[in-house]
């Protein structure tokens, strides 16, 4: 009896810790501020179009940082937060170290916003704004992003180290890690496409190249000769994740797959005789397709237990609470 009144009040919190994380992503919408700070949108669209300007690599780069703070307390800004002595952030952490990249574009993007409307936009919409702009300036999908999330006033390093899959993983860990933030197994393989764009370092690709077989060999070799087997040589050398055209927002990652030509072992695992397959091979043949679920798996993303109301706070610098 007493156990089945615990199990039904389990149950109950349960219910009701689902509605309220449902419920915070329900208060984004795309006319958060329409009329607080209708200009937000150019102001982050010209900073974007500059520093893709200046390297196109950057769009990628943004479009990580999206993905990386919005797996670890959700979208909440919580990557951009520098150390402080009473937290540590999650820049140091393994998946981050020496590999994200573009705050300076973000607090380039912070101060033009903050000249437009002082105080008014999350560093949280901010990178939800810049990720979808790199993906438009690089040739992608447009969308209306939902906006309203708050800042949070605190960083998890153990979340970074623990929520972001690591790219030895297989496909049942991809699809879990993805799982764990609501995110389905089509989500997954269709948010992978950013992976048409942008660069890896040696270290994340080095045991594909050389230990595996589900890779064409004239494709290892080349990644192979200027990636050292040994590890702590050429560490940080970089290759492009799509070996067609890593500036370019397109379906190619997809042909790269079917082609053993994945440059992580995570890629290729999502094209391995395994249940994703049928995705890969659909996306090949329609990139409107791949378009499609892309957009739907970034606004799915987007809403991850985001702070909203009264919660977190408007950073006044994305690096640091106010
Ligand atoms: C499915 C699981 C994923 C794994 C295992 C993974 C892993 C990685 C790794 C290891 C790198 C290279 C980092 C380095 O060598 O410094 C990378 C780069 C990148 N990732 Fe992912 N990633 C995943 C999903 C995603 C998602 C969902 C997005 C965005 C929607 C994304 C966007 C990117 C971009 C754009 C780059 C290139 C960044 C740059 O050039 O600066 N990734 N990823």
């Amino acid at each position: 009896m007493a156990t089945a009144r615990a199990s039904c009040i389990i149950a109950v919190l349960f219910l009701l810790a689902l509605a309220s994380t449902s419920s915070s992503a329900q208060q984004l919408s795309t006319s958060f501020y329409s009329s607080s700070c209708p200009g937000v949108y150019d102001a982050v669209k010209s900073v974007m179009e500059s520093a893709i300007a200046k390297e196109k690599r950057m769009g990628a780069s943004i479009l990580r940082l999206f993905f990386h703070d919005c797996f670890v307390q959700g979208c909440d800004a919580s990557l951009l937060l520098d150390d402080t002595s009473s937290f540590q952030g999650e820049k140091m952490a393994s998946p981050n170290n020496g590999s994200v990249r573009g705050f300076e574009v973000m607090d380039a993007v912070k101060s033009a916003v903050e000249k437009a409307c002082p105080g008014v936009v999350s560093c949280a919409d901010i990178l939800a704004i810049a990720a979808r702009d790199s993906v438009v300036i690089l040739g992608g999908p447009n969308w209306n992003v939902k906006v309203g999330r708050r800042d949070s006033t605190t960083a998890s390093f153990s979340g970074a180290n623990n929520n972001i899959p690591p790219p030895s993983s297989g496909l049942a860990n991809l699809t879990s890690l993805f799982a764990a933030q609501g995110l389905s197994q089509k989500d997954m393989v269709a948010l992978s496409g950013a992976h048409t764009i942008g660069q890896a370092r040696c270290t994340n690709f080095r045991a594909h190249v050389y230990n595996d077989t589900d890779i064409n060999s004239p494709f290892a070799k080349t990644r192979q000769s200027d990636c050292p087997i040994t590890s702590g040589s050429g560490d940080n050398n970089l290759a492009p994740l799509d070996v067609q055209t890593p500036t370019v927002f397109e379906n190619n990652y997809y042909k790269n797959l079917v082609n053993k030509e994945g440059l992580l072992h995570s890629d290729q695992e999502l094209f391995n005789g395994g249940a994703t397959d049928s995705q890969v091979r659909s996306y090949v043949s329609s990139q409107s397709a791949f378009f499609a679920d892309f957009v739907t798996g970034m606004i799915k993303m987007g809403d991850i237990t985001p702070l909203t109301g009264s919660n977190g706070q408007i950073r006044k610098n994305c690096r640091r609470i106010n």
